[in-house]
């Protein structure tokens, strides 16, 4: 399997039947050469630097009903809660201070920021701070209001996958189609913004086969950035009693999707964080060079539940901000603070 990790670290991809082969052949060593050759790909592109993004989670309502979230719309024990626009203005000027120059606005999908709402906010942070990048993570949207967006001043756009296979993603989301997945991820990427994708590891039914058709769906995307984080069940989804994803083979997708894509900005996620107490590291270590510590208020921070046992709830921003920066030293990176766009990335 050396060789196939070797040519996946020279040419930056790999076939259907080579990753399936290395997936199904995984063991300790190779693991090991896969996440040093991640490594030494990152170092070539963006060094030893991680950058922070400030996380803004402004509200928990949500009209989806994904299994596996615990803000879904029939979960009626979620605790919901909005950020007013001062309240978001309040948190952005709390994180400016303590160094972040990009804010990441992340929801529910909830009718009440409606396009002109969002555009509102979106125009109030770039007003006050126009040199911070700002991200938008809302769902899914008409290409008509993704262009608004973009137009009135959003850098950046999380909409994950969550899984490639059809077949998964539709049992997983009712109501919902992998078809229209795609073709917002397409949309955004057309209109110009810095787009991420990704997907969960371990879902219930999740197969080798099924990451593979995730690592080659982001190829075939070439996102400027990647979300990779294990599921972890929450208590009042109909996911409950189902086991999660694991540490080791977050940090396996992590290191290939380094390599697939050398340029791209990647999260050591705080679902990561949250199943192992050095989680984000060992992200870190296997290619990741991104943090998104929480900025939100900490009074809602509970409430912002999508699975149980969330790392960070009852820490104010500054003391996330100075614990995730003497992990990452510690780890031997370095925090980045400034807006950290993608190499190869520049506003149309
Ligand atoms: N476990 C892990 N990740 C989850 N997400 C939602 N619910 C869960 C869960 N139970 C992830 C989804 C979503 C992102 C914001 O959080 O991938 O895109
Ligand atoms: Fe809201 Fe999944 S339940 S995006």
């Amino acid at each position: 399997m050396r060789a196939v990790i070797d040519k996946l670290y020279f040419q930056n991809n790999l076939t259907n039947e080579e990753l399936l082969a290395l997936l199904n052949s995984i063991n300790e060593d190779t693991k090991k050469y896969l996440i040093e050759k991640a490594h030494e790909t990152r170092m070539r592109t963006y060094g030893d630097m991680v950058f922070m993004r400030g996380l803004i989670e402004f509200t928990n309502y949500c009209k989806r009903n994904c299994r596996y979230c615990g803000i879904r719309a029939g979960n009626k024990l979620a605790d919901r809660y909005r950020l007013t626009d001062e309240e978001i203005m309040q948190v952005c000027c709390e994180g400016y201070e303590l160094g972040y120059r990009t804010f990441v606005l992340q929801g529910g999908e909830d009718d009440y920021f409606n396009d002109d709402k969002i555009i509102a906010i979106v125009k109030a942070i770039k007003e006050k701070y126009p040199e911070v990048a700002i991200t938008l993570s809302i769902g899914e949207r008409s290409y008509e209001s993704y262009r608004r967006f973009y137009e009135a001043g959003a850098d950046r756009y999380l909409l994950r996958h969550e899984t490639a296979s059809k077949e998964l993603y539709e049992k997983l989301h009712p109501g919902m189609s992998f078809e229209s997945r795609k073709k917002c991820l397409h949309d955004l990427k057309k209109i110009g913004f810095q787009v991420g994708a990704g997907f969960m590891i371990g879902l219930p039914g999740q197969t080798n086969e099924d990451y593979v058709m995730d690592l080659l769906f982001l190829k075939g995307l070439g996102p400027h950035m990647v979300g990779i984080g294990p599921f972890i069940p929450h208590k009042d989804t109909p996911l409950a009693g189902d086991i999660g994803g694991t540490v080791e083979t977050t940090e396996i997708m992590l290191a290939i999707t380094r390599m697939l894509l050398p340029n791209v900005l990647l999260p050591a996620t705080t679902a990561l964080g949250s199943i192992d107490h050095f989680g984000r590291e060992k992200g870190i270590k296997a290619g990741a060079n991104v943090v998104m510590p929480n900025l939100s208020p900490t009074i809602v921070r509970k409430k912002y539940a999508l699975y149980d046992g969330k790392i960070c709830t009852g820490d104010e921003a500054a003391e996330c901000r100075k614990c995730i920066e003497a992990r990452i030293n510690k780890a031997g990176f370095n925090v980045d603070m400034s807006r950290g766009d993608n190499l190869v990335w520049r506003r149309i």
